[in-house]
């Protein structure tokens, strides 16, 4: 399949975006620097905390997932039975795995939790954290997936 562009310049901080890529849905997210900084802290939480099991391009970082931090870009399928997790910025849903709880992705289907790097929380059915595609930068606004 052919490489698909996204034009990030309008995505706000805390914003995401969904582009189909093969047949499958591409979340991109723009992470606040905040949320970058927290993500260390969940390691513990984590089943995979430095991605050793999960699938990514290996010029992405370990912890954040990413290229450049603030943009994490994510196959929007969950990795138990494929489901589209659901974006949910905000801190400490109880129902979402309190204090813990810094922003992610949960899955309604079997409840599994993602961090906001795409990381899988213990506890979830899904062993192994979201995939990250294969992806590059044409010059600052655009994100070329593929
Ligand atoms: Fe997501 Fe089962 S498909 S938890």
């Amino acid at each position: 399949g052919a490489p698909v562009k996204a034009d990030i310049s309008k995505l706000e901080p805390g914003q995401m975006v969904v582009v189909e890529w093969r047949g499958k849905p591409v979340y991109i997210v723009r992470r606040t620097e905040e949320q970058v900084a927290s993500l260390k802290q969940l390691d513990q939480y984590m089943k995979d905390p430095v991605s050793k099991g999960s699938e990514q391009p290996e010029y992405v970082d370990s912890v954040s997932r990413a290229i450049r931090p603030e943009y994490l870009v994510l196959v929007g399928l969950c990795t138990h039975l494929g489901c589209a997790p659901k974006h949910h910025p905000e801190v400490g849903v109880p129902d979402l795995g309190g204090k813990s709880w810094l922003g992610g992705f949960f899955c309604p289907c079997h409840g599994s939790r993602f961090d906001l790097a795409g990381r899988v929380y213990q506890g979830s059915p899904a062993s192994q954290n979201l995939v990250v595609p294969p992806y590059s930068y044409e010059g600052d606004n655009v994100l070329v997936i593929g």
